[in-house]
């Protein structure tokens, strides 16, 4: 455990890049390794998460390395070419790389084990399980599907449709990704659209992939050749230097190439409704992915109800947007979030928990919270984070603007999601030290 303080600062000024898209990292290496020759990434996200992600890729055949310029390589193997790893799969703190990987393997006569940190292990995968099971895959676990979980692959699978039951990206993306080794047609039916990285990946690699209202469906076993790709920063990372400097009085900053993808940008949205100086300039196309330079400058903020259908765009950011509710004037009303409770951490539970620890008013609701604002925060708190990036990020900020200290008890989790989170925070003029 490594305890973080932040402390209460002037102006946040300045010029950064946040580190790249981890959704978009995981998918660049996984297709990488589905690609025959050598694809060059730029820009991926070298957090514990994707790291996590690439030992998976070569335990199961991919020659992934990084050039002197930070460019990744990936010589991938080709749809129908892994091989079964021979240990099991450590997937760390990552749903994502966990749920996507699982998806892949299922469709390959293999047995291929996942396990993962305490915080990974509690998480619910009975939703990728399900549709697996439809493609002929089998799998051994706990009662409950947790992790650790043996995935026992199908050599022949059958093409399924599926309509997905939760708002998930990852759900979707496990099933369009077990369709790639399946002869046929794979139908996804989303009734939420979440975010579509997999989707544009796929259209970049060539996959033979059909999207008509809600339904995608993708034609499998085609030959993939390797492409290069470019990772945008993720605007999931940008939206904590973002909120940073809403509240902080007299801050102006610039973050660069962050990424602009519709289904990912509700938290900007959300943040300019209450008043958020934000501006997105040179905005331009990447690799099928929109980006452009966000600058913030401080802004008093109001409180609002951010709509329910809004929440798979900003699914990650509602820890981050408390904070900003924590000083805005008024009611700040976020519901229809039941996903939150099953994410890295309960985050309803641990932002209600954390924001009453620093004197914020707040009250839980089922499937989500109210915030309501004040010019002055306590803080002076010691926060638990739950083996979760984003709650100890979240506090770090309202460290920022609070009148006593703040502490997380775990500031090395940062490291799955914004390596260097701490050193790009306090170029900008934060305090955020080690409280050791
Ligand atoms: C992700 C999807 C979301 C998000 C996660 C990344 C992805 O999870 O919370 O951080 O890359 O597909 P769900 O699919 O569980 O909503």
């Amino acid at each position: 455990m490594n305890q973080l303080i932040s402390k209460k600062v002037a102006a946040l000024t300045g010029h950064i890049k946040v580190p790249g898209d981890k959704s978009i990292s995981h998918r660049s290496l996984i297709m990488g390794t589905m690609a025959i020759g050598q694809s060059r990434i730029s820009g991926l996200l070298e957090g514990e998460d994707v790291q996590d992600t690439a030992r998976a890729m070569e335990a199961m055949g991919a020659d992934i390395s990084r050039d002197a310029n930070g460019d990744w390589l990936v010589h991938g193997v080709g749809i129908g070419g892994l091989c079964q790893p021979e240990k099991p799969l450590d997937m760390g703190n990552s749903g994502t790389g966990a749920r996507l990987i699982m998806g892949l393997v299922s469709t390959y006569p293999h047995n291929t084990s996942f396990i993962g940190d305490a915080s990974l292990s509690s998480r619910p995968m009975r939703r990728v399980t399900d549709p697996l099971e439809k493609f002929g895959a089998e799998f051994q676990g706990a009662m409950d599907m947790t992790l650790p979980i043996t995935v026992k692959g199908i050599g022949d699978p059958l093409p399924i449709e599926y309509e997905v039951p939760v708002a998930s990206a990852q759900v979707k993306s496990a099933v369009l990704l077990a369709a790639l080794n399946t002869p046929g047609k794979t139908t996804v039916i989303e009734p939420v659209a979440t975010r579509d990285h997999t989707e544009r990946m796929f259209e970049h690699f060539g996959v033979p992939i059909e999207i008509t209202g809600s339904a995608i469906t993708v034609t499998g076993q085609p030959e993939l050749t390797a492409r290069d790709m470019f990772v945008p920063t993720d605007p999931s990372s940008a939206a904590f230097p973002t909120v940073a400097a809403l509240i902080t009085p007299g801050s102006d900053i610039t973050i660069e190439n962050v990424g602009m993808n519709p289904s990912r940008t509700g938290i900007y949205t959300t943040l300019i409704e209450m008043g958020g100086d934000i501006s997105f300039i040179n905005q331009r196309l990447e690799c099928g992915e929109s980006v452009a330079d966000i600058h913030v400058k401080y802004s008093p903020l109001k409180g609002t109800i951010v709509p329910e259908k809004r929440a798979p765009s900003m699914i990650d950011e509602y820890p981050v947007l408390c904070i900003a509710a924590s000083v805005a004037e008024g009611q700040t009303v976020m519901r229809g979030l039941g996903e939150l409770r099953v994410k890295e951490s309960d985050r309803i539970a641990a932002m209600v928990t954390g924001l009453k620890a620093s004197g914020v008013t707040v009250v839980e609701h089922d499937k989500g919270m109210t915030v309501t604002g004040a010019a002055n925060i306590p803080g002076g708190a010691l926060i638990k984070t739950h083996l979760d990036h984003r709650i100890a990020m979240s506090f770090l900020i309202l460290g920022l603007r609070a009148d006593s200290p703040v502490t997380v008890d775990d500031g090395t989790v940062i490291e799955t999601s914004f390596p260097g989170f701490r050193h790009l925070m306090n170029e900008l003029g934060a305090n955020i030290g080690s409280n050791a």
